[in-house]
């Protein structure tokens, strides 16, 4: 539903948010397409509604500092740029806490978490609201520019979201700068609204280097895949047999017992909610190989397939079909 952004309206798009539904905001960068961080059908959901073909990432939105230290480990150059830069145009790469609740599907599996606490005080305002950090990507389809306007969203995603919040023209027009702070020094990631040259005249400390490394719609190329989380055991994907020494990780109804089930109702948003869980738990196992059962490739089918494939990729194992 459209709606203008008010203090009422805020208060329902709160708790659409809580609920697990989508909700769109507008941000000083673009529109973003949100959901509850720490729920793994909740952020299924952005996947399915974007039409991404791929697992990227996802940058989680926080209303203050206190609440993104809970999520993230601040390192110094974590801590120095949010006193400079935040609230505003900048997510912070930093290890995730050990024992936080977000959904691995947010970040892709990777024990990194990018970082942003937004400039309008009413986005922050309606996080602290939903009491949970917000994921949001743009909030387009795959593939399509990203929306400056209500109406954009509009036309993109319509009816997939709960809540569209319009407040006009976002300012930037142009996404976050991401910046890697693991390290020694500051990566930018991708650049944006806050530029290394901000940074070197804000925190002359912090040495920057700007390796321009994501890219949003395109999955990563290869070399570029340390954003990538992938099993440390072989995977074989399309197993209907699988052999003893192998973890099964099944889908919908099976005729062979399986170890885990990605969704035993045949329902892709589950299964994509369940993906990175399950494979970090079949990863932990004695069992030497990974087998996984064959999976539909429609709706957010595809983007499961992308991730099995490159999860794959190192094995070139035999399959169990010629799909
Ligand atoms: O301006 C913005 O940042 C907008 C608004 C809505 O806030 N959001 C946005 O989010 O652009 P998204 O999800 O489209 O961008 C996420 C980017 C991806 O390209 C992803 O690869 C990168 O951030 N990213 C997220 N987590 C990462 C991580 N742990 N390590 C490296 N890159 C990460
Ligand atoms: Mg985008």
């Amino acid at each position: 539903m459209l709606t203008k952004f008010t203090s009422q309206s805020t208060k329902l798009a709160a708790k659409a948010l809580a609920d697990g539904l989508l909700v769109s905001f507008p941000t000083e960068t673009v529109y973003g397409l949100g959901a509850d961080a720490t729920n793994d059908k909740a952020v299924a959901r952005i996947y399915e509604a974007k039409g991404r073909p791929s697992f990227n990432p996802l940058i989680a939105h926080v209303c203050d500092v206190t609440q993104a230290q809970e999520i993230g480990q601040f390192t110094d150059i974590a801590y120095q740029l949010a006193h400079h830069f935040w609230p505003g145009a900048l997510s912070l790469v930093v290890s995730l806490q050990p024992e936080c609740r977000i959904s691995k599907l947010v970040t892709a599996g990777l024990d990194t978490i990018a970082l942003r606490l937004p400039a309008p005080y009413k986005v922050r305002q309606l996080i602290k609201e939903a009491g949970v950090p917000v994921a949001a990507p743009s909030a387009n389809r795959s593939g399509r520019i990203s929306p400056t306007l209500a109406s954009h969203v509009v036309q993109d995603l319509g009816d997939g979201c709960a809540f569209i919040l319009d407040d006009g023209a976002c300012e930037a027009g142009l996404e976050s700068t991401i910046i890697d702070c693991t390290g020694k020094q500051a990566v930018i990631l991708r650049p944006g609204p806050v530029t290394a040259e901000m940074i070197r005249s804000a925190c002359p400390d912090i040495e920057v280097n700007d390796v321009f490394m994501v890219n949003d719609e395109a999955p990563n190329a290869p070399g570029q895949l340390t954003s990538h989380y992938a099993p440390s055991k072989p995977v074989r994907l399309h197993v209907t047999r699988p052999e003893r020494d192998e973890i099964y990780i099944g889908f919908g109804k099976m005729d062979v017992a399986s170890d885990f089930n990605l969704s035993p109702s045949g329902d892709l948003i589950e299964a994509a909610a369940n993906l990175f869980a399950m494979l970090h738990e079949a990863d932990k196992t004695q069992r030497k190989r990974i087998a996984i059962a064959p999976i539909r490739r429609d709706g957010i089918g595809a983007a499961i397939h992308d991730r099995l494939m490159r999860a794959a990729a190192d094995s070139l194992l035999p399959r169990d079909d010629n799909l």
